[in-house]
């Protein structure tokens, strides 16, 4: 009869009666292990391998949590129960993950301590989280960690619930093939490209506003839009005389084109500053002195319609705006890099005007305006200024403002401690309740650190993020992230194409 323990029948692991003490426990010792084995035989391995998942994204546990005696599970320590409030047991045992921002919004990745998703919706959360007060994204981190990855899918799942994106700025024509994949629209502009914008277009009026009003509210626009290109080719402020000669030109040109039922171009009001009689003639008693103060306007307006910008701004546009369209970005890579960014700049500040214009109609709903690659602009005054006053604006018309630069230094580089720049810059990061922190250099960290107020720990992990990996500070709460790529999405962003191939 078999003994209790030893059930199996036939097999070399039977213990004959007569064997000496050391081979039968040899034989059970055998046993044990062919039986363990039986065991697990039937099971699922406990951490399946997707092919094709990067290992550096694969759940570090099972489920299930960590086997063996590090589960913690052996059930040898017996406490009695105790109740305490969950503010006291987060004190008692600090070693909590963050609870997350809810199941709502768009799926981004894996959070990396919570190893739970994480989901994201800025207009979700608006109204839902203490000290969220703004839908705007800030996206810092070297070259090459993902930004631009993690922004376009963002763009990506957003068109799901039925958002729109804008791109008013895509210096290097890497968010054509995604509006192309969506559906949407690109325009390039460059030399000889055929495309034209013209930021003077005056935009369709929402209902509810008074005829007057938009008047007032176009015309506003439009001398903020001069303002800002003169402002950028002068590299210095106007003087007051050049803001009223500006003003002058502009309506000159809006009567004179209104009469004609034609758009006014930049171009016209280049002709008009730089026609002294023409101005002195439209305010008396300033005779003869208007003319010469805008001079330097006249030359300034000049490079976008005689310079290296000739045509692209100054001609009625070749495209018109469509609202329905998931997706719109503006291809400015054929504007060439070389130099300074001023031709990119003037670029920038004409085709954003013309977006934002557009993109007024708060009935127009949720969308996203992405600015990839900010940082080239951010030395640039004039187009911060504009930036800022459309970011207030951003709220009340249901957009979400996400701006890209390298370093949270390129923020400084807008000027001097105290000065307008610097103060604009700032205004702009306090105008962004999410900031999302990919890997910063070591040089940066404790810049970063203190313009974020990052803790110890939260800069360390900085400095150690892997590509598509940032912190995640929104409004006051700090989560690790991995972002996780669909492979199609992969092959769509891949910027690395023309490195590796
Ligand atoms: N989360 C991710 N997982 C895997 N690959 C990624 C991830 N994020 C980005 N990449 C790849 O890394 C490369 C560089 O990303 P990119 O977004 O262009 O960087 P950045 O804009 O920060 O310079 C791209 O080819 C992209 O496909
Ligand atoms: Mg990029």
């Amino acid at each position: 009869m078999p003994s209790r323990t030893n059930r199996a029948s036939a097999s070399p692991l039977f213990v004959p009666r007569k064997s000496d003490r050391r081979t039968a426990r040899a034989a059970r010792d055998q046993f044990a292990v062919a039986r363990g084995k039986a065991r697990h035989a039937g099971r699922p391995e406990s951490r399946p391998t997707a092919p094709g998942l990067d290992p550096d994204l694969r759940a570090t546990y099972p489920p299930a949590g960590r086997p063996g005696d590090a589960s913690a599970r052996g059930g040898k320590l017996k406490l009695p129960s105790h109740r305490m409030t969950t503010a006291v047991a987060a004190g008692a045992y600090p070693f909590l993950a963050e609870g997350g921002l809810g199941a709502q919004g768009i799926y981004v990745g894996r959070d990396v301590h919570a190893e739970a998703a994480f989901t994201y919706d800025p207009f979700a959360l608006y109204g839902r989280l203490d000290g969220f007060t703004n839908p705007n994204i800030l996206l810092a981190g070297v070259i090459g960690m993902g930004k631009s990855a993690l922004a376009k899918s963002l763009a990506l799942r957003a068109v799901a619930f039925g958002y729109r994106i804008y791109v008013p700025c895509d210096p290097k024509g890497e968010w054509t093939i995604v509006a192309h994949e969506l559906g949407g629209q690109t325009i390039a502009l460059g030399p000889g490209l055929p495309g034209r914008l013209n930021p003077l277009d005056a935009p369709t009026r929402p209902a509810g506003v008074s005829e007057d009003n938009w008047r007032t509210e176009v015309r506003k626009r439009r001398l903020l839009l001069l303002g800002s290109l003169a402002k950028t080719v002068l590299r210095r402020e106007l003087h007051p005389m050049e803001h009223t000669a500006l003003d002058v030109a502009l309506d000159q040109v809006v009567t004179h084109a209104e009469t004609t039922g034609a758009t006014p171009l930049l171009g016209q009001i280049a002709y008009v500053l730089g026609s002294p009689e023409q101005l002195d003639g439209a305010l008396g008693e300033l005779s003869g002195r208007l003319g010469q103060a805008a001079e330097d306007l006249a030359h300034a307006l000049r490079r976008l319609v005689h310079g290296d910008l000739a045509g692209m701004f100054d001609a009625p546009s070749t495209v018109a705006f469509d609202p329905a369209a998931p997706m719109l970005s503006i291809d400015l890579s054929r504007l060439g890099g070389a130099g300074d960014d001023t031709a990119l700049v003037l670029a920038m500040t004409c085709a954003s005007a013309w977006m934002e214009s557009a993109l007024s109609d708060p009935a127009g709903g949720r969308r996203w305006v992405i600015y990839d690659e900010a940082w080239r602009v951010m030395r640039h005054v004039a187009l911060l200024e504009r930036m800022q006053s459309q970011w207030k604006l951003s709220r009340g018309l249901g957009i979400a403002n996400m701006m890209i630069i390298h370093r949270l230094s390129d923020l400084l580089t807008a000027g001097d401690a105290g000065s307008r720049g610097r103060a604009l810059a700032e205004g702009l990061l306090t105008d962004c309740s999410t900031r999302i922190i990919y890997r910063q250099e070591a040089d940066q960290l404790a810049a970063s650190a203190a313009l974020l107020g990052l803790t110890g720990v939260e800069t360390q992990a900085v400095s150690a993020l892997t590509k598509g990996r940032g912190l995640w500070k929104v409004a006051g709460r700090s989560f690790i992230t991995q972002h996780l790529l669909h492979p199609r999405e992969l092959e769509l962003f891949d910027t690395d194409v023309r490195m590796t191939a």
